[in-house]
C-alpha cells in the first residue's frame, strides 16, 4: 500500500469508529460489541503508531466519549475526564508496569489499587461547601453534558454532605449504572444493563430517570482543592465514610501475581455480583507517584483496566427448561444467573441434547463455563466440578413431553446407523400444544409466509386467546377482538389484516416450505415444487398419499419420502393442506432461468443495511443465482453487512473467494447488461 492507501484506509477506520462511538455514546445503542469496538479502536493507534504522518482530530487517539447531546447544556470540567487503558493478559499488565519504572526511572516498590471496573457510565458530582451544586456526563472528556436534576434521582448521590472533614470545593467521580435484577425488568428495550443506564440518565425529563433505579459507585476525584490524601485507597475509604457507596470489593495489591490471582477469581466468579462489571482497574495507590506519572494524551500512566474475556464468562445453572420444537426434538436449555458477555447478558444457554447433558453431566446448581462467540447461540463448554455441591444430583432428562405428556423417543438414523442424540415426542403434530405453536410460527415466517405483524409473542398471544389453533385460522381472525386487547390500536389492526391479506399470494414453494413437514427445507420445497408444476398437482398427490414416484428428483432420498407420506397420513396435516388451499392464491414461481447470477452461489453474513436476508437471498434466486450455508469451494461471493462473523470472511480468504461489501454486490445487482 502507498501513502495514500494507507491515509485512505487509516480515514475509513476513523470514520467508521466515530459512528460507533456516537451509537454507544449518544445513542446508547450500540451495534457493536464492546471487543469489537475496543479491537476497532486498538487499529486506528496502532496505524497511528506505525505511521507517524496519520492523525485526525476525530481518532480515539485524540478523544473520549462523544461530543455533549444537544438536549443538555453543556459545561466544561474542571479537570479533564480521561479513559483508560486496557489490557488484555499477562503481558499487557508487565508492559504497563515496565513502562511506570521506565518513565520514573527508579525501581522503588508499587502497590495498586484495585477497583471493579463497573460497566455503567461516568458522572462528575462538583460539591462547594458540602453541597451539590452541579453535575455532569463525561461527553468529549473535556466538555460533559449539565445532567445534574437528572443525577438528583439518584438515591445513592448524597445532595448535601455535613461531615466536618469534607473538602469545601470537589468533583466526586464514579458510575452510575442499574443493577442486573432491575435490568432484567427492562431487558426488552435494552441490550445490556450499560445502555439502559445510559439512556435513562441522559433523558430530557428528570422524572422519566426516576422511573428506572439507578445505582452510583464513587471512585475517583476530578478537581480536588488542597487535596492532602496520601493513597488512593485512602480516598476511597474517606468516601465512604463521607456518605458514598463505595464497591465492596476494593482491594490493594503488591505486584503483578496478586493483580492476576485476583483477577481470575473475580473474573469466574463475576456472576455473583448484582451489577455488571468488566474488567478491574489497577491504579498506582500512591497519589504522589500518580501526579508525577500523569497522563498522556487520553489516559492515565498510572492506571489500566484489566478487562474480561468477551467470548466466555462463569455463571450457576439456575434451572433447566425443556423447550419443545416444530418438530418435536426436546432441546434442553438451562437458564442461568444473567452474566455479560462482551456485552450480551446471557441468561439462558444452549443445551443441545439429552446426549450432552450426559456427556458433561450437566446439572442444575452447577457454575458453568458459557462460550458467547460471534454468532454462534451461548453454550456450556464445561462444568466446574469443584464448585458442585454436596447434595447436587444427576439431572434425569424427562421420558414424556413435558408439553402433551407423549412418549419420547430417539430414532435410530438409518444412514449414520446410529440412535440419534436428539428426543422427540412422538405425538401427531397438532394434538401436542408446543409443537402447533411452534408449527404456526414457522409458518408465518420470514422464509415462509413471511407475515409481517404476527411475530412469534402475537402467535403466543394470539393462541393463549385461543384466537387461533391451525394456520388457516390465521385467516380467520376476530378483528373486532384484537382492537379491545391492550397494545392494539386501529393501526395495528389495520397492518395486521393487511400484512395477512398480502400473504395470500404464495408461490408453491414457500407454501410446501410453510407447512413445515420435517426434513423439507426450503430447498427440497423447490425441488418438489418445480417438480409438481401446480398447487392442483401437488393436492393430488396428497390425496392419495402418493410420493414414492418424488424419489425421481434429485436431491430427494428416502429419508424426505417417507417423512411426507408420515406427515400426510395424519388427517389433520391432510385437512390444513386443502382448507389453506382454499383461502390462499398459490402460484408456480416464474424465474429468469439466464438471469445476471446464473450459475453463481451467494453467501450473506452481517446485518443487510437496508433489506432482510429473505430478501436478499430472493434478490438472487430472482437473478437465477443460489444461495448456500456454509464457505465452501462452491461459493463464488461471501457478501458482507455490518457485524460479519470473522472466521466465515477469514474462511473465505483462504479459499481465495471473493469478497464483496454489501454495497458493491447492490451495485452488481443493480447494474444492467
Ligand atoms: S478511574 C483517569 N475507576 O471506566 C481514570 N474508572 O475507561 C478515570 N470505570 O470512564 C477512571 N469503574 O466510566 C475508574 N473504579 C473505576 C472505574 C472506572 C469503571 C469506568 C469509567 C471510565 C472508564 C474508563
Amino acid at each position: 500500500m502507498d501513502k495514500f492507501d494507507i491515509k485512505k484506509n487509516y480515514l475509513i477506520k476513523v470514520n467508521e469508529y466515530q459512528k460507533h462511538n456516537k451509537l454507544y455514546y449518544e445513542n446508547s445503542s450500540p451495534i457493536l460489541s464492546d471487543r469489537e469496538f475496543d479491537d476497532l479502536k486498538n487499529e486506528i493507534l496502532k496505524l497511528e503508531k506505525k505511521y507517524n504522518y496519520l492523525s485526525n482530530k476525530l481518532s480515539p487517539s485524540n478523544s473520549t466519549g462523544y461530543k455533549p447531546s444537544k438536549n443538555f447544556l453543556k459545561s466544561k470540567h474542571r479537570v479533564q475526564m480521561l479513559s483508560l487503558s486496557n489490557a488484555f493478559d499477562e503481558d499487557d499488565l508487565v508492559n504497563f508496569e515496565k513502562k511506570i519504572y521506565n518513565y520514573l526511572n527508579e525501581k522503588i516498590p508499587l502497590e495498586y489499587s484495585v477497583e471493579p471496573k463497573i460497566d455503567g457510565i461516568s458522572a462528575s458530582l462538583t460539591y462547594k461547601n458540602g453541597k451539590l451544586v452541579s453535575g455532569t456526563s463525561r461527553g468529549d472528556g473535556n466538555i460533559g453534558e449539565l445532567i445534574t436534576e437528572n443525577l438528583k434521582t439518584i438515591f445513592d448521590i448524597p445532595n448535601e454532605i455535613k461531615n466536618d472533614n469534607f473538602p469545601s470545593d470537589i468533583d466526586i467521580r464514579g458510575e452510575v449504572f442499574i443493577n442486573k435484577n432491575d435490568f432484567n425488568k427492562l431487558k426488552d428495550n435494552f441490550a445490556n444493563p450499560r445502555n439502559a443506564a445510559s439512556g435513562s440518565l441522559r433523558q430530557k425529563d428528570p422524572n422519566e430517570t426516576k422511573k428506572i433505579p439507578l445505582k452510583f459507585i464513587a471512585y475517583t476525584f476530578g478537581f480536588f482543592e488542597k487535596n492532602n490524601f496520601k493513597n488512593q485507597s485512602d480516598f476511597l475509604r474517606s468516601l465512604k465514610n463521607w456518605g458514598f457507596i463505595t464497591s465492596k470489593h476494593n482491594k490493594v495489591f503488591k505486584n503483578i501475581n496478586e493483580l492476576i490471582k485476583f483477577h481470575n477469581k473475580f473474573e469466574n466468579e463475576r456472576f455473583h455480583l448484582e451489577y455488571d462489571v468488566d474488567g478491574l482497574v489497577y491504579k498506582i495507590n500512591n497519589l504522589n507517584l500518580q501526579k508525577r506519572l500523569g497522563f498522556t494524551s487520553n489516559a492515565p500512566r498510572w492506571a489500566i483496566a484489566h478487562k474480561f474475556s468477551a467470548e466466555n464468562a462463569y455463571s450457576e445453572i439456575l434451572n433447566i427448561d425443556i423447550q419443545v420444537g416444530r418438530t418435536g426434538a426436546l432441546t434442553p436449555v438451562a437458564k442461568v444467573k444473567p452474566v455479560n458477555i462482551g456485552g450480551v447478558v446471557v441468561s439462558n444457554t444452549s443445551l443441545h441434547n439429552e446426549d450432552e447433558i450426559n456427556r458433561k453431566d450437566i446439572r442444575i446448581g452447577d457454575t458453568v463455563k458459557i462460550e458467547r462467540a460471534g454468532d454462534v447461540i451461548p453454550h456450556v463448554i464445561e462444568v466446574d466440578k469443584k464448585k458442585r455441591k454436596k447434595n447436587s444430583k444427576k439431572f434425569i432428562f424427562p421420558s414424556k413431553c413435558p408439553s402433551c405428556g407423549s412418549i419420547t423417543e430417539k430414532e435410530f438414523n438409518k444412514i449414520t446407523k446410529k440412535i440419534d442424540a436428539v428426543r422427540r415426542c412422538t405425538s401427531d403434530g397438532y394434538v401436542c400444544e408446543k409443537i402447533a405453536i411452534e408449527k404456526i410460527k414457522h409458518f408465518i415466517s420470514k422464509d415462509a409466509l413471511n407475515i409481517d405483524g404476527l411475530g412469534k409473542k402475537v402467535v403466543e398471544k394470539f393462541w393463549e386467546l385461543k384466537l387461533i389453533r391451525l394456520p388457516q385460522d390465521i385467516f380467520k381472525l376476530n378483528y373486532n377482538k384484537i382492537s379491545n386487547l391492550e397494545g392494539w390500536g386501529k393501526l395495528s389492526v389495520s397492518n395486521l389484516k393487511n400484512s395477512i391479506n398480502n400473504s395470500k399470494e404464495v408461490f408453491l414453494e414457500k407454501f410446501i416450505y410453510s407447512i413445515g413437514i420435517r426434513h423439507i427445507g426450503i430447498e427440497n420445497a423447490k425441488l418438489i415444487a418445480a417438480y409438481s408444476k401446480s398447487i392442483n398437482n401437488f393436492l393430488e398427490f396428497v390425496k392419495n398419499n402418493d410420493f414414492d414416484h418424488l424419489s425421481d428428483i434429485d436431491g430427494m432420498g428416502e429419508t424426505q419420502i417417507k417423512s411426507l407420506k408420515n406427515f400426510f397420513n395424519n388427517a389433520t396435516n391432510k385437512n390444513i393442506i386443502f382448507e389453506l388451499s382454499k383461502i390462499l392464491n398459490i402460484k408456480k414461481k416464474e424465474t429468469d432461468q439466464n438471469g445476471k447470477f446464473k450459475n453463481k452461489n451467494f453467501l450473506f453474513t452481517g446485518k443487510l443495511e437496508d433489506m432482510s436476508r429473505a430478501e436478499a437471498k430472493s434478490l438472487v434466486e430472482k437473478n437465477s443465482g443460489s444461495i448456500v450455508s456454509s464457505v465452501n469451494k462452491k461459493l463464488d461471493f461471501l457478501v458482507v453487512g455490518e457485524k460479519p462473523t470473522s472466521r466465515k470472511i477469514d474462511q473465505a480468504k483462504e479459499l481465495g473467494i471473493k469478497v464483496l461489501k454489501y454495497t458493491e454486490w447492490k451495485k452488481l445487482l443493480n447494474k444492467t447488461g
